[in-house]
């Protein structure tokens, strides 16, 4: 009887080793999805102490030509992440998202490219992630909400059913979006703020309910 044939896993680099970029990592290589995860980072590289994982400064390194390499940014930066996921496509890498095995995403959920979902975190019914994004640890994203590119949700952030994140936007650690509230993009959200209403401009927004921040003068000389 013939036997079946053995697919090979692809491996996966992981562009940054900072502190976000090893938690990826550490969930690359947990989900077992991966033949070998390698972080790039010419800065932490030369310090780097993580057993179960390499850390070099530059893909040529690793790359072999008979080797099929997927990649995923991964640093905190929303910037950072766009820049990332544009390079690294036109060096000809393909992207792709990274899931915790602790982590619950609905079969029904639409996932973009090189975004991440943590340990604990959560994609409920039919919800929609965009690219790069960050669903961080204990993080839920509810049914039905939507979750612009490059926005973070940070540990224990609640995106309640129905509710909507625009692109470019960080949810503090523990902070909550009241269910089927707007938020447009480019918005921080503090540490355990809560949202109540929608917002319809930029800005930071902090404390329950959450009214913006004043914006702060720079002194430059
Ligand atoms: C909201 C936030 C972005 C503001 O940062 P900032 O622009 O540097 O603001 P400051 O720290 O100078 O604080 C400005 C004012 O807002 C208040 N403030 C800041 N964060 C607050 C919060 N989360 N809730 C309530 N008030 C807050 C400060 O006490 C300060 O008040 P004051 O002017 O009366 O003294 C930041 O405090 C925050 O909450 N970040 C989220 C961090 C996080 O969740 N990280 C997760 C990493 S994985």
């Amino acid at each position: 009887m013939p036997t079946p044939r053995q697919e090979k896993k692809p491996s996966l680099l992981v562009i940054g080793g900072g502190g976000h970029g090893r938690v990826v990592l550490e969930a690359a290589f947990l989900s077992g999805q991966f033949a070998r995860v390698v972080a790039i980072d010419p800065e932490a590289s030369k310090n780097w102490s993580l057993s179960f994982a390499d850390c070099v400064s530059d893909e040529i390194e690793v790359v072999r030509p008979d080797e099929t390499w997927l990649f995923v940014p991964a640093v905190g930066s929303a910037v950072l992440r766009k820049k990332f996921l544009d390079t690294y496509r036109e060096k000809g890498f393909a992207p792709t998202s990274v899931f915790h095995p602790a982590s619950v995403v609905s079969p029904s959920a639409r996932m973009g490219l090189g975004s991440v979902v943590l340990a604990s975190g959560i994609i409920a019914v039919q919800a929609k992630i965009g690219d790069g994004v960050i669903v961080n640890n204990g993080a839920i994203v509810e049914h039905d909400c939507e979750v612009g590119d490059f926005s973070h949700l940070a540990p224990g952030a609640v995106l309640a059913g129905g509710s909507s994140l625009g692109s470019g936007c960080f949810l503090g650690a523990n902070s909550s979006v009241r269910h089927g509230t707007s938020v447009t993009s480019e918005v921080i959200i503090g540490h355990g703020a809560v949202v109540t209403r929608d917002i319809t401009a930029p800005g930071t927004f902090v404390g329950n309910p959450a009214r913006r921040l004043p914006e702060r003068v720079k002194v430059t000389e």
